[in-house]
């Protein structure tokens, strides 16, 4: 990965690693749960089924990405990871430990349709996710499903993936095989999970699968086709089920907040530019009144590219009958948040990243660690809890305060921090009272929060080596045993008792799943 690559990402994951003490810091007050707060917690299919090609399971992207050295940090791959396609009962098992109202999981698109094309349906993976979903009901765990994490058919890839309109055609009908197949046991359904990370990193970039590199340009192509395909889904969910199956359709967006790195008025317009770019390029066009992308983005996008001597915006645009067809297309604001990225202006030098790119169109450069925040521990996701609760604000201030389900927030470090998880519980105490004073204090409607992730597995181009688990997973064990870590016993404290008590200290139990 080249320099400005890796800044890119070090800056959009808010990576720092600076150590700190292992001790518990002082936090805030007991707190009681809002009673209409349900909580969970999530995986994504790639990331702990293994089984990559079990039965008629065609490769994904991922599995291609996987096969090329290099891609993943630690060499591992996604061939087995968690094994839950084996194991997922135990899975649900320590989703019951935990008493949690719901598992947010995801649903593999090649296991289910090996061709990529609805003309033929695996029944072994329709009949594995039928399992996981009767088991979750049997034990009083709600299924919230998400159609696409990332892992596209490697034959649809072939076609273009997602920077072929065809793509839309090809969604709806995969979702119509799930919610014909699941859809009178799921009510809770999420049609896309964090468009910026795939179009970005993995159409912009060589970061994440696909890896086609047009930077500027295949990223923004894969951006609208994302919005319609979404869009698509939710029109067929509302037209066809949603009176039968009385359920709920929605997207869910990857909002770290962006703030300016200083109290300048040119950094706090960079912080706000980096917000729609990030942010508002893919919740603008569902969320918003007017629709359509932000016109932040539309501006400058379509400045740099006439500069650059581009007929036309790299931006693709959006008709007036494509922004009304995807304006509304959610039931929900799916929120996904780890950290905060603070924007300056003044050390962004034109041909510091690529020409053209969207970093390039950002034209401000990320400054991951900011003297502000004190660093703790070896951490992937640098907790800075007050950013959530300005990025929940700024949800509800520029879309007319939407549902909100917060899908992912969670403690990622590197390598292991053993069984006795600290850093990872005052992320959690911390976060869930800056959640709470968006609550309580600024009137977000926020009906779901999320921790990613139940355990330990193939954190993308980090294989291994980065965890974000609840439960730890022994990857060198055939049965891939699971123990919960100390933050798993805090996280079911919080459930049992509904109450956040930043300050619980639960000794470990010698328990194995
Ligand atoms: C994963 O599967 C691929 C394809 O069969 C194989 O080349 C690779 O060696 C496997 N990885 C491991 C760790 O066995």
């Amino acid at each position: 990965m080249n320099k400005s690559v890796y800044q890119l990402v070090a800056a959009t994951f808010a990576v720092s690693l600076v150590t700190a003490s292992s001790e518990r810091c002082a936090k805030s007050e007991v707190r009681k749960l809002p009673e209409k707060l349900k909580l969970g917690a999530a995986t994504a299919a790639f990331q702990i089924e293994g089984a990559w090609d079990a039965s008629d399971k065609s490769p994904s992207i991922w599995d291609t990405f996987c096969r090329v050295p290099g891609n993943v940090k630690d060499g591992t791959d996604g061939n087995d990871t968690c094994k839950s396609y084996e194991y997922y009962q135990r899975d649900i098992e320590m989703l019951k430990f935990l008493g949690v109202d719901y598992y947010r999981f995801s649903i593999s698109w090649p296991r289910v349709l090996p061709t990529g094309f609805a003309n033929k349906i695996s029944e072994e993976g329709i009949a594995y996710y039928s399992k996981l979903v009767d088991e979750l009901l049997a034990n009083g765990i709600e299924p919230v499903a998400t159609l696409y994490h990332w892992d596209l058919p490697q034959s649809l890839q072939d076609l273009g993936g997602w920077t072929n309109p065809l793509i839309a055609d090809w969604f709806e009908d995969y979702a119509r095989v799930l919610f014909d197949a699941l859809g009178d046991r799921v009510k809770s359904w999420i049609t896309i999970n964090e468009p910026k990370q795939f179009a970005i990193f993995g159409y912009g970039m060589e970061y994440f699968a696909p890896q086609v590199n047009s930077a500027g340009i295949g990223d923004y192509m894969a951006t609208k086709n994302i919005l319609l395909a979404h869009a698509r889904v939710w029109h067929l969910y509302d037209e066809e089920y949603r009176d039968t199956q009385k359920g709920i359709c929605g997207i869910t967006i990857a909002a770290d907040f962006c703030e300016g790195a200083s109290d300048s008025p040119d950094d706090i317009e960079a912080g706000k530019l980096a917000m729609d770019f990030e942010v508002g390029l893919y919740a603008h066009p569902i969320f918003s009144s007017t629709g359509g992308f932000p016109e932040r983005v539309v501006k400058r996008v379509a400045e740099k590219s006439a500069e650059q001597g581009f007929p036309r915006s790299r931006l693709p645009e959006l008709t007036q009958e494509e922004i009304e067809y995807i304006k509304g297309t959610s039931d929900f604001f799916g929120f996904n948040h780890y950290s905060t990225s603070f924007y300056t202006e003044k050390t962004y030098k034109s041909g510091m990243y690529a020409v053209p790119s969207y970093s390039d169109d950002i034209g401000a450069v990320a400054v991951g660690d900011h003297e502000r925040y004190e660093k703790p521990t070896s951490s992937f996701t640098t907790p800075i809890p007050a950013g959530i609760r300005k990025s929940l604000n700024w949800v509800k201030d520029s879309y007319d305060s939407p549902e909100i389900m917060i899908f992912e927030n969670g403690f990622g470090s590197y390598g292991s921090l053993g069984l006795e998880d600290n850093a990872r519980i005052d992320y959690y105490g911390q976060y869930l009272d800056a959640v709470l004073d968006a609550i309580e204090v600024d009137g977000c409607k926020i009906t779901r929060y999320t921790a990613w992730s139940l355990m330990d597995n193939f954190e993308w181009s980090f294989g291994l080596s980065v965890k974000f688990g609840l439960f730890d997973v022994d990857f060198e064990d055939e049965k891939r045993t699971r123990r919960p870590k100390q933050s798993a016993l805090w996280y079911r404290n919080l459930i049992a008792s509904r109450t956040l008590n930043p300050d619980d200290n639960p000794q470990l139990e010698d328990i194995a799943f």
